[in-house]
């Protein structure tokens, strides 16, 4: 078992950074992958350079066998006298029996491999074709820190060079790499070489190469990139939304950053085995199946927004990330971060009426639900073995980073903030860069202390609550800063952050807005006139709470009309966050909510619904047809308003709000009226796929496996097999985490390890039952039994998020910590800490309202 304690303490610099005493330049790889037997040969040679003297080469590999190593130079050859792998540090050392002199040189490696299991290095992946054949397929997941598991390299983010990678592969199939083809030739009977052209010099993380049956579209030329979706046979009726959003958004952020796309094609790939949603390797992005093939015609919209945000987000790294790369993995949110941010400017430049910076706000919320943990971290934090990178893969550095962007630009200005982004690609084009660099080119351009602001969010965990008052003459409101935990401080927080507020004051002459910065503990916003009501967080796009004085709170929510849906968005999700802290009793936020019965946006129904997921989560069961009635007294008036039909010229933000009304009355809500409805809509899906509204087929799959017994299971695990897009396969199987008997419960807890759920599903699938009320406990259970075959089988870097159900063991607090405390999860980072903590924080929300839940939501 990995110890992170021992790992972090012992090692030293030399340790966890490889010498840099020798560099690449340019590598050239030969690779011989063997799908039948599961293994691979190698050969490279690589153009270093020794900066001084050496006896010895140090460089990355893991589960490889190095057969030979040999150095050339002008006249001079040297064959490794000793070819040492430190498995334990992922590394080989090369030793030579003479010095070699500083300059320029050439290393050649031959070497070995597997293609293993695992979804990461170079990997095996496999499918069944309609008649039931089974295919095989090689496919290569490097960042953060596998490509050593396919070639030895110097596998580390900032030491870029180029790659020229050939492949020598069975006549039969097709292989894809980051650059165009260059010229093949055929080797022997049976096989081909191909010949990729050379990569632009780029981190090793991003090198792929993809080996099978594939089929490609055909290209569309984007301003003279050719763009095609890769997938294999028989799913080209799936790909056209996929290639639309890349043609979109590749132009859509040329466009934008004022650079020229730097690879010489772009295929978007299609995998049926994949660990992540997507990786960016230049010129040959990697996905899985839901997050790039999809039916136009019958997908839900999020099944289809989920396309074009995972698409974009990728798009967006052929910049950020792969043209200009983070130092180290520390700067991971200079790739992340801005991904994920122009991954909503993209999406909502193409599909305005999505409203998709809205919806952020969902997003928003839940890292501040992370952020308000004493366990959270800085966006930017330590990293010092490789192996620590894993863990900054997160919501902080993803969806906390991505808002504290669109806070800066909101303050900026858009085209101030554009034009310092393309100052930092073209200054740092090729090579590396660290969050310095960036304040530097967005201070040069703006001529604003962007330092100052940024640093504080980035470099401090956490972020403020911003209490607002009425100033004492009435004119004006008082704001303040400290900051935001769910559970109280052990000492006094002095904690500050430069906080940029627009505020939104209503007074008897009508609506105005103030902008300012909040760079103290508290400060006066002046107002000539008696203000009626104020907001201080107009637009929604700051990364922090908001508080009011009761009597401006309760203006405001007489005013609702009169704010934004995303400020509405922001006042119901601040005020639950509230109760969580313990700051409101639960009986306002009860209150407050009925205020919103006739509440018409999307994103707002679902602040108010966190508010009931999460008492489901925690409330004991005799307590819970009290909370059902409540659910389904507060949705009422929204089903009988939207009823169960698309209405006339109505836009898809309200068939997806009737999706999420219905599901959750007739999931949360228990509503036997909704059940039955659902059963008759669902049979009318079947016989006629059309007559339903796409938006409503996942909630009556919801609703009826929520309320269905084992005839409905024995049809949805047909349909999960049966399915005919990814979208469907995937729906089918989570619902089967949704049913509430705990018979049918166990046999899917038996599929997440029985080879019928892939392993990329598997560890959500028993994420989705440690949430279900009904078998929770048994789910647990389950997977401390199992957790050595988990741990054997799934993809590392799912094994944190599929402990994120814990959460929802209230009831087994001590017994999920003293499991936590005896079983270290490796990438874990943080977020098995953070997972205790919401415990922690759930533990005593029970304890404080406890007594009063039935009577709370009885009254
Ligand atoms: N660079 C990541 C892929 C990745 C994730 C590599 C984790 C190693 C560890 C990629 O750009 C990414 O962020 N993918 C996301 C989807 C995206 C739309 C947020 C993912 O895989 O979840
Ligand atoms: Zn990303």
């Amino acid at each position: 078992m990995y110890d992170q304690e021992a790992a972090v303490t012992s090692v030293t610099a030399e340790d966890y950074r490889l010498p840099t005493t020798v560099t690449p330049d340019r590598y050239e790889i030969r690779l011989q992958p063997d799908l039948e037997s599961y293994t691979f040969a190698g050969e490279e040679t690589i153009a270093i350079t020794v900066h001084q003297p050496v006896n010895e080469i140090v460089l990355n590999a893991i589960e490889l066998e190095i057969d030979r190593a040999v150095v050339e130079r002008a006249g001079r050859k040297l064959t490794a006298s000793g070819i040492e792998l430190d498995s334990a540090n992922e590394r080989a050392r090369l030793r030579f029996a003479d010095t070699l002199e500083a300059g320029p040189w050439r290393l050649t490696i031959t070497f070995r491999g597997i293609l293993n299991d695992k979804l990461h290095g170079f990997y095996r992946s496999q499918y069944q074709d309609s008649s039931g054949q089974t295919h095989r397929v090689a496919a290569t997941q490097f960042e953060a820190t596998d490509a050593r598991r396919a070639f030895p390299c110097w596998d580390e983010p900032a030491l870029k060079a180029s790659f020229k990678v050939s492949l020598v592969i069975d006549d039969k199939l097709t292989a894809i790499s980051n650059t165009a083809l260059e010229s093949e030739r055929r080797v022997g009977n049976d096989r081909k070489e191909l010949n990729f052209k050379e990569t632009i010099r780029m981190s090793t993380y991003l090198v792929a190469i993809v080996v099978g049956e594939f089929e490609a579209t055909d290209a569309v030329d984007v301003d003279g990139t050719p763009l095609r979706v890769v997938h294999v046979p028989g799913k080209r009726a799936l790909t056209s939304w996929g290639r639309d959003i890349g043609a979109f958004s590749l132009k859509f952020f040329a466009d934008y950053y004022g650079v020229r796309y730097p690879g010489d094609k772009l295929d978007l790939i299609a995998i049926p085995d994949f660990a992540s949603g997507a990786m960016e390797n230049l010129g040959a992005i990697t996905f899985r199946e839901t997050a790039l093939l999809v039916d136009e015609k019958t997908a839900s919209r999020s099944e289809l927004e989920r396309v074009a945000d995972v698409v974009s987000h990728e798009n967006a790294h052929m910049w950020f990330g792969d043209l200009v790369t983070m130092k180290w993995w520390n700067g991971l949110w200079l790739n992340e971060a801005f991904a994920t941010f122009m991954e909503m400017l993209a999406v909502d430049a193409w599909k305005p009426q999505w409203q998709r910076w809205v919806s952020f706000s969902v997003s928003r919320a839940s890292a501040m639900a992370i952020d308000a943990l004493h366990s959270t971290r800085p966006i930017e934090y330590t990293v010092r073995a490789a192996s620590e990178a894993g863990g900054m893969f997160d919501i902080l550095t993803y969806e906390k980073g991505a808002a504290v962007l669109r806070m800066l630009e909101q303050y900026l200005g858009a085209d101030e903030f554009r034009k310092g982004i393309a100052l930092y690609l073209r200054k740092h084009q090729y090579a590396n860069a660290e969050t310095t660099d960036l304040w530097d080119a967005l201070e040069e351009s703006s001529g604003q202390p962007v330092r100052k602001l940024m640093d504080s969010w980035i470099f401090q965990p956490g972020f403020p609550v911003v209490s607002v008052k009425p100033a004492s003459n009435g004119r004006g409101l008082i704001l303040s800063q400290r900051r935001f935990t769910y559970l109280p401080h052990d000492q006094p927080n002095e904690q500050r952050w430069h906080v940029p507020i627009i505020v939104k004051v209503r007074t008897e002459h009508g609506t105005s807005t103030h902008k300012l910065l909040l760079d103290g503990p508290e400060t006066t916003l002046e107002i000539p006139e008696r203000v009626e009501w104020g907001l201080a967080n107009q637009g929604g796009h700051g990364f922090y709470r908001t508080r009011y004085a009761p009597e401006l709170l309760s203006s405001l929510t007489s005013a609702l009309s009169e704010l934004a849906p995303v400020e509405r968005f922001s006042l119901v999700s601040d005020t639950w966050a509230a109760v969580v802290a313990g700051l409101t009793p639960l009986a306002e936020f009860l209150k407050m909510v009925r205020l919103f019965r006739d509440e018409t946006d999307l994103n707002v129904w679902r602040a108010l619904l966190a508010g009931f997921n999460y008492l489901e989560m925690i409330i004991d069961d005799g307590v819970r047809p009290g909370l059902q009635a409540r659910v389904r007294e507060l949705l009422a008036p929204a089903a009988a308003r939207l009823g169960w039909s698309p209405q006339r010229d109505e836009n898809e933000l309200q068939s997806q709000l009737r999706a999420l009304v219905l599901a959750t009355l007739g999931t949360l809500g228990a509503d036997r009226e909704c059940w039955d409805r659902a059963r008759e809509m669902y049979a009318n899906y079947r016989g006629d796929p059309a007559s339903v509204d796409r938006n409503l087929v996942p909630a009556l799959i919801s609703i009826l496996a929520s309320s269905g017994g084992e005839a409905e299971y024995r049809e949805f695990k047909d349909n999960f097999k049966a399915a005919r897009t990814p979208q469907e396969e995937q729906r089918y199987l989570f619902s089967l985490a949704n049913f509430r008997h705990p018979e049918l419960l166990r046999a899917t807890m038996e599929m997440t390890l029985s080879g019928e759920v892939r392993t990329q599903n598997a560890p959500y699938l028993l994420h989705s039952l440690l949430y279900n009320t009904v078998c929770r406990e048994r789910a647990w259970g389950f997977l401390k039994h199992n957790w050595d075959k988990m741990i054997e089988r799934y993809p590392e870097n799912s094994i944190p998020r599929m402990c994120e159900g814990v959460v929802a063991l209230a009831t087994l607090e001590h017994e999920v910590r003293e499991f936590f405390a005896k079983h270290k999860v490796k990438q874990g980072g943080k977020t098995i800490d953070q997972h205790l903590e919401r415990l922690r924080v759930a533990v005593a929300f029970r304890n404080r309202e406890g007594a009063d839940f039935e009577i709370n939501l009885g009254d």
